[in-house]
């Protein structure tokens, strides 16, 4: 088939990157012309692990391309997939100013028939507004084609996207279109081959299903978070209290970690959208203010536990950190609690050493270059003469350090665990000091 995928972003690209993988010829439209000549020169934008290889793969063998160029890509797939940004509005509600834009494009300049797939996160009645101003271009230009519009999100997760597009646990298309529904079956045969992952259903349960799921995993975060600070104070330990609570398979071990909070390009933005969603309509989500106003609270716990042992001032202070990624496997840093970590420590005089394996790029672009952040070539060098190291994503390299050689080079022996990735009887043995979340310290 050939694709045209509108927004070259982790979702756009993956998305490209896959469908040209099973055979597809894919065309990939961005606004961004740097990052087109980026792709164009055989760099990749992003860090997601196997991206790389896959879309190197796919352009050699001339399956994938890339392009600035709104008409060609619009006369180039049958199918259009809309994958940009869906950023906050000031109210928290999404902005829908680039799908809509996306959609208007698609109608100034098709000459036949196209299914155009709303593949972002969009509030429920997007498709039809997608619908109505494609019709409204349509008729402006007076001309009658036929379309139609359907709704498949995407649930990637970042650091694993290539996996969970290949092996999706499940992929929702909702169209009461027939046409529609053929062709994304067909599209996606390749992904089901072992077994049934389509779930079909109308277009406005498909667009909630995808808030609903990020809604319930970011209930399931807070929800711990604010166990653990119960924990804390009586007592008693959040990871025994996980261990027990996720054998139980109706709760599951997933997504039960209390940790320094979630952040991310999805989870902070979707709860917003859905909160104002269901505000609009009179049918509050009560659950879900609870859950925005913890997780707010909780980027400023490790903070707290800092301040407790070293004073509200800080002035030459520095701390090491050791994360600077929403998570592992990934160089995103929206919305990311190590930036509410970063400013707290130097709005208090303190500079940071920080290192990530891959966010250290993206930090320099979000903060520039300042004398009070020096970005750390491995995790031992942000550790040199630092008065504690901060820990704040759970990356791999992290969990089994070189204790001995961490308390050489700190000033003091002093951890604040954000993520919970050492047993503290173990790092206490060891001669640290050790904050963790929700545990006995
Ligand atoms: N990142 C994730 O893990 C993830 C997972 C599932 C769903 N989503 C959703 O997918 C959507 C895209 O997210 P993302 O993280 O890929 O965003 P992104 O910011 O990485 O990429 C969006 C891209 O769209 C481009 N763009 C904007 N307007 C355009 C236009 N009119 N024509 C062509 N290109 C245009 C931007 O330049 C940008 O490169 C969002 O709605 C997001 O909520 C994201």
């Amino acid at each position: 088939m050939k694709i045209t995928i509108i927004g070259t972003g982790y979702v756009g690209l993956v998305t490209g990157a896959c469908l040209a993988e099973v055979g597809n010829d894919v065309l990939c439209l961005d606004v961004d012309a740097k990052k087109i000549d980026l792709l164009k020169a055989g760099g990749i934008p992003i860090y997601e692990p196997g991206l790389d290889e896959m879309v190197r793969r796919n352009v050699a063998d001339g399956r994938l391309a890339f392009t600035t160029d709104i008409e060609a890509s619009v006369a180039f797939g049958d199918i259009q997939f809309i994958a940009v940004g869906t950023p906050p509005d000031e109210d928290g509600s999404a902005d829908l100013k680039y799908v809509l834009a996306a959609a208007r494009n698609i109608a100034r300049h098709m000459s036949s028939f196209k299914l155009v797939v709303d593949k972002s996160t969009v509030p429920v009645g997007t498709a039809d507004r997608v619908k109505a101003a494609i019709g409204e271009e349509l008729a402006a230009r007076g001309v009658k084609l036929d379309f139609c519009v359907a709704s498949n999100p995407e649930f990637l997760k970042e650091g694993a996207a290539i996996e969970d597009f290949m092996k999706p646990d499940r992929i929702v298309i909702g169209t009461d279109d027939e046409r529609a529904a053929a062709l994304l079956r067909s599209l996606y045969a390749p992904f089901q081959r072992n077994h049934e992952r389509i779930v079909a259903m109308d277009v406005r349960s498909a667009e909630l299903t995808k808030y609903a799921a990020n809604a319930m995993l970011a209930t399931r975060i807070s929800f711990m978070n604010e166990l653990a600070i119960l924990a804390e104070k009586i007592g008693a330990d959040i990871e025994q209290v996980r261990q027990g609570i996720g054998s139980d398979p109706r709760i599951g071990y997933h997504f039960l970690y209390a940790g320094c909070g979630y952040g991310g390009s999805c989870f902070p933005k979707d709860v917003q959208a859905l909160r104002r969603t269901a505000q609009e309509v009179g049918a509050p989500l009560r659950v879900l203010d609870a859950v925005e106003e913890a997780n707010e609270a909780q980027k400023k716990v490790l903070i707290e536990k800092v301040v407790a042992r070293f004073g509200e001032d800080l002035k030459g202070r520095r701390f090491a950190l050791w994360g600077l990624a929403f998570k592992p496997n990934t160089d995103d840093m929206r919305d990311a609690p190590s930036r509410v970590i970063l400013e707290a420590l130097w709005q208090r005089g303190a500079s940071v050493a920080a290192y990530d394996p891959a966010a250290a790029e993206e930090t320099e672009r979000i903060y520039g270059a300042r004398a009070d952040l020096l970005l750390s070539e491995s995790p031992m060098q942000a550790l040199d003469g630092a008065d504690a190291l901060l820990i704040v994503t759970e990356w791999k390299a992290f969990r089994s350090p070189n204790f001995a050689a961490m308390k050489s080079l700190l000033k003091a022996p002093i951890i604040f665990d954000g993520r919970n990735l050492y047993a503290p009887a173990a790092i206490a043995a060891q001669g640290f000091e050790y904050f963790s979340i929700g545990r006995r310290q």
